[in-house]
């Protein structure tokens, strides 16, 4: 299995309630390496063009509003595998559905406030990537 990256972000919930390093722990037993860190607090036109994919759904005014809430933390993460690894210890989107042991199951507080960003496929994950971070800041 080759070894891969991806983004991740640590939501406003989380360092609200600083969860930072748990979450990080969690990743980082899962298999995954942080390359990439800082914590930075979105303009809402960042937020607006990091999440221009959901613009038609209905959650993204409220989305947007969320994540320009208080600060998160960027990163990026390498692992074989990495995004599908990220998104199986993240679990599912909804904390209710999610699987015992994820970070959304044990940290998560709505569908909403939901701790974590991954993303969903190899190809977002060089656009998320290369949205906050330029090539010299990621250390592997
Ligand atoms: P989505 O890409 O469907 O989920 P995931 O983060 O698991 O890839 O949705 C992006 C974010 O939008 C999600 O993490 C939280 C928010 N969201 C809501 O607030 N309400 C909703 O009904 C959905 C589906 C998502």
């Amino acid at each position: 299995m080759a070894v891969t990256r991806t983004f991740s972000i640590i939501k406003p919930d989380a360092t609200r309630r600083n969860l930072t390093g748990a979450v990080t722990k969690m990743l980082e037993e899962a298999g995954l390496r942080v390359v990439a860190s800082k914590r930075i607090h979105m303009s809402r036109e960042q937020a607006e063009g990091f999440y221009a994919v959901h613009k038609e759904r209905p959650f993204f005014g409220e989305l947007v509003d969320f994540m320009i809430s208080g600060p998160v933390v960027v990163q990026v993460l390498e692992g074989e595998n990495a995004m599908q690894r990220n998104r199986d210890i993240m679990g599912a989107t909804n904390p209710a559905n999610a699987e015992p042991g994820t970070i959304r199951k044990e940290l998560a507080e709505s569908i909403e406030a939901n701790t974590v960003h991954g993303s969903d496929s190899d190809e977002n994950a060089a656009i998320e990537i290369a949205y906050f971070f330029k090539p010299e800041e990621i250390v592997g």
